[in-house]
């Protein structure tokens, strides 16, 4: 579905108009150029608080990928990076105000603002884990400052041995995939598995599987990994057959004509990895629904038809999967959670009651799943431009749309370029992760 007031926005004419009459004018985001997707451009100016950790792991990043880097406000426009690891108390919190008031003038549109810094758990003064906590705050409210001209602002917090895993977030978030992320928190821990990988085919040899890929968003996905060099396979309730057929040999992949909530779904979908290469890097549980009733008039089969789809067979997988040794070594489990499970929505108790619960699993199977090398992380889509949202009365889609610090809502490639993060090897640092794709909604921010 178009977003008619954006694309008025960006024309000539509409440019004047909305600036005349002082209205607002979302910037038309920049994606990745599928011809040469993860290739990172432009100069970035780099601060670093004094003691900064990173600088040898942010130094590297930005010269293996030619970054220009400007130690002074640059005349061209282009990304700040900021180390603030160092700082360690309030006084100290002021280099961080001086760096942005120099260094915001020179933030392009659709720049990247991306502020490193320390998890508490890294840090034994008390001090210094408390002052770190502000970095929280502080991005929140910059996205809001910048957000008008399509510029993000996130922040990379380093664990205890997570300097080694630095280098594939501070790729991600300055590249055009990372367009809809914003004011949004990843954390880098010390690796699960190893990170070797080609940066721009990081899937190649991986077999991937991506539930609900026919259509939407669960498409995006089976696309960008594929892009990526994955053999997708994709699953779809067999009434999509077609859809799911034609997809899936448009990539190569295969095609997996399944109802998740089935009895023994669970398992035939492991034996059918087993079967066909007995490797599987990653599975996606894209796959699922809405039953939107106010919870008085809720019946029992919109209730519990829907914790089927969304969670119930997302469990049963994720316990076939883990129950063999195929994901180990590597592996990634990736939930599909929404803005819904973190701010409740009128209408929604039943999916907001699965997405949170996504959210519950990332939270208790990470430390099991890290054990064996394999990462679990979740995305939370905003408001994403699907046959999901098309539905949405008109004057609630534009609300939802409007309702974020970029002004327009996501794509579904905008998810799908997330959980591509996610899935690379390089990202084996990254685990129990839960990120809102949403553009910086204000809904439960
Ligand atoms: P969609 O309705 O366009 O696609 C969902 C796909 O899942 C469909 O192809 C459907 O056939 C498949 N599916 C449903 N039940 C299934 C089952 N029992 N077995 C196998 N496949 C099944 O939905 P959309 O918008 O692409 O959403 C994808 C995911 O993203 C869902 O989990 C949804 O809750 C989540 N999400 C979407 C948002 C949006 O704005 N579109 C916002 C937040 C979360």
């Amino acid at each position: 579905m178009s977003d008619t007031y954006l694309e008025l926005a960006n024309s000539n004419l509409g440019k004047k108009l909305f600036s005349a009459m002082g209205l607002p004018e979302p910037v038309t985001l920049v994606r990745e150029d599928p011809k040469e997707p993860h290739k990172l451009s432009g100069q970035v100016l780099w601060g670093n608080s004094h003691g900064a950790a990173f600088e040898d792991a942010i130094g590297q990043c930005l010269k293996e990928n030619k970054l220009i880097v400007g130690g002074t406000p640059m005349g061209v426009k282009g990304h700040l990076i900021y180390d603030a690891s160092g700082i360690a108390s309030a006084e100290q919190s002021s280099q961080l105000h001086t760096f942005f008031q120099q260094s915001l003038k020179a933030l392009a549109p659709n720049g990247r603002v991306i502020v490193v810094g320390l998890k508490s758990s890294a840090t034994n003064d008390v001090e210094q884990g408390t002052v770190q906590r502000g970095l929280h705050g502080f991005i929140k409210s910059l996205a809001k400052e910048i957000g008008r001209n399509g510029a993000t602002a996130n922040l990379i917090l380093v664990d205890k041995g997570g300097e080694v895993s630095l280098q594939a977030p501070l790729r991600f978030l300055l590249s055009a995939g990372s367009a809809f992320l914003n004011a949004q928190i990843l954390t880098a821990a010390s690796p699960v598995a190893s990170m070797a990988a080609d940066w721009q085919r990081p899937l190649v040899g991986k077999t991937v599987v991506v539930t609900g890929a026919a259509r939407g968003i669960g498409l995006a996905i089976a696309k960008v990994l594929s892009r990526d060099g994955a053999m997708v396979i994709g699953v779809d309730v067999p009434q999509s057959e077609v859809d799911l057929i034609s997809v899936m040999s448009s990539l190569g992949g295969m095609a997996l004509p399944l109802d998740i909530t089935d009895h023994g779904a669970a398992v035939h979908l492991r034996d059918y990895c087993l079967t066909k290469g007995g490797e599987l890097h990653a599975i996606i549980h894209n796959a699922g629904i809405t039953r939107d009733k106010m919870l008085s008039r809720m019946s029992d089969h919109q209730w519990n038809m829907l914790m089927q789809v969304n969670l119930g067979s997302v469990q049963r997988i994720n316990s076939a999967l883990l129950d063999t040794d195929l994901l180990d070594n590597g592996g990634k489990i990736i939930g599909v959670a929404s803005i819904s499970g973190i701010a409740g929505n009128v209408g929604q108790t039943n999916y907001a009651f699965s997405k949170s619960a996504v959210i519950g699993m990332v939270e208790t199977l990470a430390d099991s799943c890290a054990a064996r090398g394999i990462t679990i992380n979740a995305v939370a889509p905003g408001f994403i431009e699907t046959q999901m949202t098309a539905a949405i009365p008109f004057l609630t889609r534009q609300m939802g749309r409007r309702l974020s610090s970029l002004g327009q809502g996501g794509l579904p490639i905008d998810v799908a370029e997330v959980i591509g993060f996610f899935v690379s090897p390089q990202a084996a640092g990254i685990n129990g992760n839960v990120v809102r794709v949403c553009g910086q909604s204000l809904l439960g921010a």
